[in-house]
């Protein structure tokens, strides 16, 4: 890649003088001065100290695409990235960008998303600089038969990349990921296929980051990082942690299907065992009691009788009601 003033920022340790960076990037001190105002411009807040030269003031929570490019450790997730400071909803843009030819494992990052959709039609919450809302392509040589598995995959990736954090993440069927029983990341998969191949599924995940507070209504319901670990993190860092992983396990799925990640994603579900609401038009009381061979969530009903759930939503049996929420899906 095209060596940027960024760039060379970003792998500087200590300051780097106006007169060495004008002469790695071939231009002038006074174009280098330019491009420095024009990051500033972008939100990146660089250090000028007088005889020493410019330096990224460290610890900043920057989605730009150099910083991705630079410290990139995955081969196909994110080897087309494209982040962009505004759109209706990175799923929406990646569908485009998937028509005119993206290959698989395209990535679209927004910092805020005006139009941000959940399941069922409900909204995604997406204020710029609080969660980090992307979307991932898959081209799998697949059957449509298994691309809903690809959920469930997403879903794992997330809870192991929080893990690897120090949270406690578990899946929630099929699209949830929850810490101590509270939202953190909503999964919202759509597929394009004919009968007997995918064209491609587009994974959007929405994860909640730099939430000091949430409303009332969803106070008990939805945590962010910052709310269980106790300090900031950059979505930077975060982004690269869950598609890393996600690049783990969706290898292991193309490789052995729902097998390779079945022992792992039980171990970590917050469903199966439970008592449950399966939600819909007439919601019923079951018990999840595994999952079937597509990733379906096999459950026994109050009369004994056991059935595959495969696109309803469900809920953990706690609340009186089993009737979903709604508007927001974020929680
Ligand atoms: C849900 O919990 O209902 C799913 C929420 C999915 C939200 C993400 S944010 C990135 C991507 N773009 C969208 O418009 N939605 C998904």
């Amino acid at each position: 890649m095209k060596q940027t003033l960024l760039g060379l920022l970003l792998s500087g340790q200590d300051y780097l003088s106006g007169e060495e960076l004008g002469a790695r990037l071939g231009i002038s001190r006074a174009a280098v001065w330019k491009q420095i105002q024009a990051l500033k411009e972008r939100g990146i807040q660089v250090e000028a100290v007088q005889n020493r030269g410019y330096r990224l003031l460290p610890g900043q929570d920057i989605l730009v695409e150099e910083i991705w490019f630079c410290r990139r450790k995955t081969n196909v997730l994110g080897s087309q990235m494209r982040i962009l400071p505004q759109v209706d909803s990175t799923n929406h843009v990646l569908r485009l960008w998937a028509e005119e030819g993206a290959a698989e494992g395209a990535v679209v990052v927004a910092e805020q998303q005006t139009a941000g959709r959940g399941r069922r039609g409900r909204t995604w919450v997406s204020e710029a600089g609080k969660g980090l809302y992307f979307s991932v392509l898959f081209r799998p040589d697949f059957p449509p038969t298994q691309a809903a598995a690809l959920t469930l995959c997403c879903g794992l990736a997330v809870a192991k990349a929080l893990r690897r954090m120090g949270i406690d993440a578990l899946v929630k069927w099929p699209n949830d990921v929850l810490v101590k029983e509270k939202k953190i990341c909503g999964i919202l998969t759509e597929m394009r296929a004919e009968m007997e191949a995918i064209q491609y599924v587009i994974a959007g995940i929405g994860m909640n980051v730099g939430q000091e507070t949430f409303p009332e209504a969803v106070v008990d319901t939805a945590t962010s990082i910052f709310l269980e670990k106790g300090v900031s993190v950059c979505r930077m860092d975060v982004l690269e942690q869950v598609l890393e992983m996600l690049e783990s396990v969706y290898t292991q799925y193309q490789k052995g299907g729902l097998a390779a990640i079945r022992e792992e994603y039980l171990s970590l579900s917050a469903t199966i065992g439970q008592d449950i609401w399966v939600l819909g038009k007439e919601p019923f009381a079951a018990r999840a009691l595994d999952l079937g061979p597509e990733g379906e969530l096999v459950v026994e009903k109050e009369d004994g009788s056991c059935m595959m759930v495969v696109s309803q939503e469900v809920s953990i049996r706690r609340r009186p009601s089993g009737k979903e929420s709604a508007g927001s899906s974020q929680f």
